[in-house]
């Protein structure tokens, strides 16, 4: 018996089939829960209290986030709002009574940089109370043009679809029909946590006119929207930098880069192939997470943001071709599919990674975790999850 599986092992060795468990790689067998694993966009944490879960990024010593400061961001939107209002006209306060009021589209009230986005526009505005929950706010203040105003959270709302999912665009359409109707001209500013919930505001028929609304992601149709001058502002997370810089890791731990390697070759030095990412990206080594920085996007510099305009520092490379197999926790998501996904598929070939990508329907994890098989077909895996506490669904698998 021994001698039928020592047979069959060299077999399998000599003409490079897959193992139960693993991919046959220069006469190597890499297991499956050995291969390089990224989490990408959404931090592996605990919806309540937003702790990293450092269980997923030890899963092996190939493990790593690629996403942007969160918490920066939030401070960026943050301050983007009040540096407009500072030199706003006092007509901003449409019914003149010295309070500015807002409404707030939150996201899902269990993700990180839902989180964090609420907590620098209520910061910023004075209402910060210590909590992001939609409830918990306290009145605050801002100065425009020089004046003292009060500042009063009118609603936030996470914005949860009908189906479940979350950071829903037509919730947010839903919900500014309400508020128009309900708050009318109390109504003076709107921020929403996300591109897609802003522009489902200004779907709203009865979206008041003029009324100041901030979004965040930069996508390509606020960019143009802030053009257009209905939108008043985003923040751009970077999704070249974020997307290269998934790949750019995966690139690096394909090729056998250990140590600093991983996180700085094509990222702050460049790689073997000459290639370099020209953001810079903050390595925080505690969470093993490289970090993209957040911009502001305002009628004063969206046309550099405009669509189209791709890292000129990431060139087609030599490297040997490599597999991937990557999720997407929502194929409806306004930023996943309209930004993250076509940067991936630009920089993916320049990199020789051939992507196979599996998109889940925003609720449940079992519509993304069902198609996240044949695991010896690939080199690596990138994941997107459905929540951000659900790391281990996906580990599980991989421990096989
Ligand atoms: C983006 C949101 C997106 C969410 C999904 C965030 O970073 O800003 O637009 O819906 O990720 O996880």
């Amino acid at each position: 018996m021994k001698r039928i599986v020592s047979s069959l092992l060299v077999f399998a060795v000599l003409t490079g089939l897959s193992f139960a468990n693993g991919t046959q790689e220069a006469g190597n067998v890499i297991l499956n829960k050995d291969k390089p694993l990224i989490f990408f966009n959404r931090q592996p944490s605990d919806p309540t209290t937003g702790s990293i879960d450092m269980e997923a990024m030890n899963w092996n010593e190939r493990t790593y986030y690629v996403g942007f400061d969160a918490a920066g961001g939030g401070d960026v939107q943050g301050k983007m709002i009040t540096d407009y209002l500072a030199t706003a006209p006092a007509s901003i306060d449409r019914n003149g009574d010295g309070v500015i009021g807002y409404v707030l589209c939150i996201g899902d009230v269990g993700h990180n940089d839902s989180k964090a986005r609420t907590e620098g526009a209520r910061k910023a505005l004075g209402t910060w109370t210590g909590s992001s929950d939609p409830a918990s706010h306290k009145q605050g203040s801002v100065v425009i043009g020089g004046k003292t105003y009060k500042v009063v959270e009118l609603e936030g709302k996470a914005m949860t679809g009908t189906d479940g999912s979350t950071w829903n665009a037509n919730a947010a359409t839903e919900a500014m029909g309400g508020w128009a109707t309900k708050f009318d001209k109390q109504i003076d500013l709107v921020i929403s946590n996300n591109d897609g919930m802003a522009m489902g505001c200004l779907q709203a028929s009865n979206y008041p006119t003029g009324v100041p609304i901030f979004g965040y992601d930069a996508n390509a149709d606020a960019i143009e929207a802030i053009g257009a001058g209905k939108m008043t502002g985003t923040v751009s997370q970077n999704v070249d930098a974020q997307a290269a810089g998934t790949l750019q890791v995966l690139r690096n731990l394909l090729d056998g880069l250990t140590g600093s390697d991983v996180y700085t070759k094509g990222i702050s030095t460049p790689d073997a192939y000459g290639n370099q990412i020209s953001a810079s990206m903050d390595y925080i080594a505690d969470t093993k997470a490289l970090l993209a920085a957040n911009t502001a996007v305002t009628a004063d510099n969206w046309t550099a943001y405009q669509a189209g305009n791709r890292d000129s520092g990431i060139k087609q490379s030599t490297a040997a071709k490599k597999r991937v197999l990557l999720t997407i926790y929502n194929s409806a998501d306004n930023f996943l599919s309209s930004s993250y996904l076509p940067a991936l598929q630009y920089y993916a070939p320049l990199l020789n990674i051939n992507l196979t990508i599996v998109q889940g329907d925003g609720q449940n994890e079992a519509s993304t975790l069902d198609k996240f098989t044949n695991f010896n077909n690939f080199d690596a895996f990138a994941i997107n999850m459905v929540k951000t506490n659900s790391a281990r669904d996906y580990t599980d698998k991989l421990a096989y």
